[in-house]
């Protein structure tokens, strides 16, 4: 089915149903409204601010709990400092309007003397009641048009706001990795604006400057076959049952055509295929091995890795820029016991994969379009792509095909909506300039692929791109907030 036939009917549908529904509120700032206070940084600093909150940033408000965001203005603040957008979205689900945290990115933003705006947004289990009935006023793509509309509100009253709307930084973790990532991807795209309108948001840009996106848990539509690929052969996934076997081949099977369509460049101009795969994910581990290594981290031997005090004389494929901060590490490395060289030359990918996936999977197969897939249970995803009525959803063809649940053309139309690889290079949307993305070497509640593709792709369309699998990370956010703020500053300067 062709997407961009069906898109425009089924937005002017959705608009009509958000508008049916909503509260009115003006868009309003009034700069008077502001109330001091002061946060006290871990190094003993206290931040000073002025803090306006409960900023509704839409005139139909569907969900007064969420619609709104506060924002922080640091003593000193002027026209061109940066503003930083930090989103608390996680699991795809709802998220209040927060306040700054001294240990986050939050508060470092705010202790840098950047303005920052923590806006609330529906997800995918919000609710009102309207006539005695329960609505769900969050699914997909209700919460990434919540954080839409409160870049909008910044730009609609930016005489008012301290704070350079041409110099917008979001951040978030996860679900909101993958909100940054949106955000960084779909800037002014046509396909968002009637939503937009229909909530009343205010009728300006919606791009930003750039996107911090930690473990971004995205690309929906191909993180099951991501994941089987990369997964499909590790031990515990050998234990599974022949009929999830089979579920796992066939869903890995079709990684290597998504790859080849995606068409991307290697750093060396070759295009990156499925052969390839392996040794470009094998080259991205080693590099965040060896510079935590160089920086003093105690790396087992029991993992897969190799070392030799020569070096394999590769190139980086980063550069190595930055280094991991060894204090954040929060799980300790199995203890190797055989004497270490300096050089790490190689990785044995099926063990590190093993230990990576550990004895206890945590996704199913398929890991994210789960819906009724061989009796398993609906994942967070078939919530976030299910109906207003709290209805789960499939929204792959491969596992509605297998439900017999096909996917609506609203849940495509979501679907597309909610996923940035579409709009990367794409002429319509303005995309970020400058990506800061880190999934963790340890992470498994996405495929390495996911990320890495990401980076690439934003990489061959000329976007600067700070990409790692930082060493000994599993799936978290906010770290190493010194080399994310030297590169903010870097990128602002
Ligand atoms: C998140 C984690 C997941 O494993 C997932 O499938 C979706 C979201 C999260 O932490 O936001």
């Amino acid at each position: 089915m062709n997407k961009r036939s069906i898109l425009p009917a089924i937005i002017a549908a959705a608009c009509l149903l958000s508008t049916a529904q909503a509260e009115q509120k003006p868009l309003r700032f009034d700069a008077d409204k502001g109330v001091r206070t002061e946060l006290v940084m871990p190094n003993g600093q206290t931040v000073r601010y002025t803090a306006y909150t409960k900023l509704y940033f839409a005139t139909n408000v569907e969900d007064s709990t969420y619609q709104y965001m506060n924002l922080f203005v640091p003593d000193g603040a002027t026209e061109q400092s940066p503003i930083f957008l930090r989103t608390y979205i996680g699991g795809y689900m709802e998220c209040q309007a927060g306040y700054p945290q001294a240990t986050d990115a939050s508060g470092r933003a705010l202790a840098e003397g950047y303005v920052l705006v923590i806006p609330g947004s529906r997800g995918r289990q919000s609710t009102v009641t309207r006539k005695g009935k329960t609505v769900y006023t969050g699914r997909a793509p209700k919460g990434l048009l919540d954080l839409k509309a409160a870049i909008r509100y910044l730009r609609h009253f930016d005489q008012q706001i301290p704070g350079n709307t041409e110099r917008i930084i979001t951040d978030g973790t996860s679900a909101g990795g993958a909100m940054s990532a949106l955000l960084g991807a779909t800037g002014n795209h046509p396909s968002y604006d009637p939503l937009l309108r229909a909530m009343g948001a205010a009728r300006e840009r919606d791009d930003v400057f750039a996107s911090v996106c930690f473990c971004p848990i995205t690309d929906l539509e191909h993180a099951d076959m991501a994941y089987e690929w990369l997964y499909g052969n590790t031990l515990s996934r050998q234990a599974l049952s022949e009929t999830k076997r089979q579920l796992s081949a066939e869903l890995a099977a079709q990684f290597p055509d998504y790859i080849r369509s995606l068409g991307l460049k290697l750093p060396d101009g070759t295009q990156l295929t499925a052969d390839k795969y392996l040794d470009y994910i094998r080259q991205l581990l080693m590099e965040s091995a060896q510079e935590a290594k160089d920086a003093g981290a105690a790396i087992s031997d029991t993992i897969g890795l190799t070392f030799s005090e020569q070096s394999a004389f590769q190139a980086p494929i980063n550069g190595g820029v930055g280094m991991p901060n060894r204090t954040e590490a929060s799980r300790p490395m199995p203890r190797g016991d055989k004497p270490q060289g300096e050089y790490i030359t190689s990785i044995d990918l099926e063990k590190y994969l093993n230990y990576v996936e550990t004895t206890q999977p945590l996704k199913g197969v398929p890991a994210f379009d789960s819906y009724g897939v061989d009796g398993a249970v609906a994942s967070g995803e078939n919530g976030e792509f299910g109906g207003a009525d709290g209805s789960d959803a499939n929204f792959t063809p491969w596992s509605a095909n297998k439900t017999g649940h096909p996917l609506t053309n609203e849940v495509q139309a979501s679907v597309h909506l909610m996923n940035p690889m579409h709009f990367i290079g794409n002429t319509q949307a303005r995309n970020a300039s400058h990506w800061y993305i880190r999934h963790g070497a340890r992470d498994r509640d996405t495929a390495f692929p996911i990320a890495i593709n990401l980076a690439t792709k934003l990489r061959n369309q000329g976007r600067d791109v700070n990409f790692k699998l930082p060493w000994n990370r599993p799936h978290s956010g906010d770290y190493a907030l010194n080399e994310l703020f030297r590169w903010i500053k870097q990128i602002t300067q």
